[in-house]
């Protein structure tokens, strides 16, 4: 077996040349990563978070060193839907067409999530959405999305729906 085909990966409607994912937020959306590495290499690319507003992120500094690592509090820094489904993501389908995309989106509402889903499942290559549920849920008293598994019930039902056939991983 060739080492191409070893490393492939299937997921839930999605399939893989190999396991490695960069995380969502850790690349942006390519541009800047692109410079440095090969993103031919990648199985998939999790864009960064976005929401359906632009959002300039928290004040710097954002991230401290720590003896196991380092801890980062970003803000949710994003370009909004619009400009990333409009510039970013079609730049990423140009430059590098065989990469499958994994869009990441955010919201702090449910109506706002579902809104970015339905623009990312309306845009070309953009494989599978990621739902990362870590936001604070702003009618529900800040608490994150992913904490209370009524409102994250309901929210996956809705995004499903508003995905349209295109898988839906949560985060
Ligand atoms: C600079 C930076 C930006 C990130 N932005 C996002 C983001 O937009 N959305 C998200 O779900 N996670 C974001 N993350 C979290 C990563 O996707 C990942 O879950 C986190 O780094 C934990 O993975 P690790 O244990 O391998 O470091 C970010 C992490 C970093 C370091």
């Amino acid at each position: 077996m060739q080492e191409t085909q070893r490393l492939a990966v299937e997921l839930p409607g999605l399939s893989l040349k190999n396991p490695i994912i960069a995380a969502s937020g850790t690349c942006g959306y390519g541009q800047e990563a692109a410079k440095k590495y090969n993103l031919n290499h990648l199985g998939s690319l999790v864009l960064k978070s976005t929401t359906l507003h632009p959002r300039q992120g928290n004040p710097r500094p954002r991230v401290c060193e720590t003896s196991a690592g380092w801890l980062n509090a970003n803000g949710l820094q994003n370009v909004g839907i619009t400009v990333a489904t409009n510039e970013k993501i079609p730049w990423l389908r140009k430059n590098y067409p065989q990469l499958p995309i994994i869009a990441s989106a955010a919201g702090f509402s449910e109506d706002e999530y579902v809104k970015v889903v339905s623009e990312f499942a309306n845009t070309a290559g953009v494989k599978a959405i990621e739902l990362n549920v870590s936001c604070p849920n702003v009618k529900h008293g800040g608490m994150a999305m992913g904490t209370d598994p009524e409102v994250l019930q309901r929210l996956v039902k809705q995004v499903v729906k508003a995905a349209r056939g295109i898988p839906i991983y949560v985060k």
